[in-house]
């Protein structure tokens, strides 16, 4: 069943293009610059009028809530919150009656997502699913939601799932902003358009596998990483590492690009590989000093670039590229190499890549 596949994560990875396709089918017509949510229809009223959105989540899950965050500020204008579902459950939350909360799950079952989604909706909340498996515990206790539509995921580590549910929240976010009329219509149909050429795009950046496969075998023995992305590829930045040490055992970790200088700087040497998510967006020449802050410090990095760049691959000691993507989108695409790094590292360690140490696809304990 793993399609040919050494594992399962690879199959997933593969997949993207077809699952996204599949999350979007009968949703997104760019055509006719339609979006239809069948899963979101009493409540899309309450969603416009929305104060605020809470998000409730773990994980990857809570990555992808992360990147909703930037999509419903910038295009709905309405503030979020994003909050580790296991951290707001103990602290007594503010939650005013009809508040909007959107819980993000992959198996439907967190123990603590549902728990704090419960809490929420004892206060009145309106609670929004989106979730992968069908009928599960979290679908079962939302008002109503949108399901990705991705298919079974069986590798431990999230991947398609959040492309998934990036995939879903972009659609809800957009959809909310046409109806509420905080994006002009060319700029909806832009997007929509944008939207529905994802698919092929990380099919593009699929084709690249071999170039990440030859990272992974410089950098399979190093003991630490460091990821950095600013705006829509921060969640990016957290994504990757949590890939890496979920699936390799390599210490890693996330952090806004910025962010660097007030801590982490200090651990840059000749031997820490920094990756950083650099594509052409609104925060470009801010990374650009961040990456020559990095090679200042003889640090090692590793550059997602969009194609076509010339000065980022003159700094980078390895660059990846991928296609020219509005920012807004990038994340779909921008994690793609990210995911692929951490399989090939894990695998040429000899992790079990579909079954990691000490993790379980679904954490029904708190
Ligand atoms: C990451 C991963 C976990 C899950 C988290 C939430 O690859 O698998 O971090 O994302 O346990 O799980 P769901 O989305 O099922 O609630």
């Amino acid at each position: 069943e793993k399609g040919g596949y050494e594992h399962f994560m690879l199959k997933e990875i593969f997949e993207q293009p077809n699952s996204i396709a599949d999350s979007m089918r009968g949703r997104l017509d760019a055509a006719n610059g339609t979006l239809t949510l069948g899963g979101i229809y009493e409540y899309s009223q309450a969603l416009i009028n929305a104060r605020r959105i809470i998000v409730l989540a773990c994980g990857t899950s809570w990555h992808s809530g992360l990147v909703a965050e930037y999509l419903f500020e910038e295009y709905c204008r309405i503030p979020v919150e994003v909050e580790y579902a296991s951290e707001f459950r103990y602290r007594n939350p503010v939650i005013h009656e009809g508040d909007i909360v959107i819980a993000i799950s992959q198996s439907g079952e967190t123990a603590d997502t549902l728990a704090a989604i419960e809490l929420a909706k004892s206060k009145g909340a309106i609670i929004l699913g989106i979730v992968n498996v069908v009928g599960s515990s979290i679908s079962r206790v939302t008002h109503e939601g949108a399901y990705l539509h991705t298919g079974p995921e069986i590798g431990v580590a999230s991947t398609k799932a959040f492309t998934g549910q990036l995939s879903v929240l972009t659609m809800i976010a957009l959809s909310v902003a046409h109806k509420k009329g905080t994006i002009t219509q060319t700029r909806y149909k832009e997007l929509l358009v944008e939207l529905a050429r994802i698919p092929a795009k990380i099919k593009e950046v699929l084709d690249n596998n071999a170039v990440v496969e030859e990272i992974a075998e410089r950098f399979k023995d190093a003991k630490n990483f460091i990821y950095l992305g600013r705006g829509y590829n921060f969640p990016v930045a957290l994504e990757g590492a949590l890939k890496l040490k979920e699936i390799s055992y390599i210490h890693a970790e996330g952090y806004p690009a910025a962010e660097m200088k007030h801590g982490p700087i200090a651990l840059i040497d000749e031997e820490m590989p920094v990756v950083f998510i650099a594509t052409r967006d609104s925060s470009y020449d801010k990374v650009v000093s961040n990456i020559q802050e990095v090679k200042a410090r003889k640090g090692v990095v590793i550059a997602v670039v969009t194609k076509g760049d010339a000065l980022i691959p003159a700094l980078a000691d390895y660059i990846i590229e991928v296609p020219p993507c509005e920012e807004a989108l990038m994340p779909l695409i921008s994690v793609i190499p990210l995911q692929l790094l951490s399989y090939h590292i894990a695998v040429m360690r000899g992790c079990n890549v579909d079954q990691p140490r000490n993790l379980a696809k679904s954490v029904t304990v708190e």
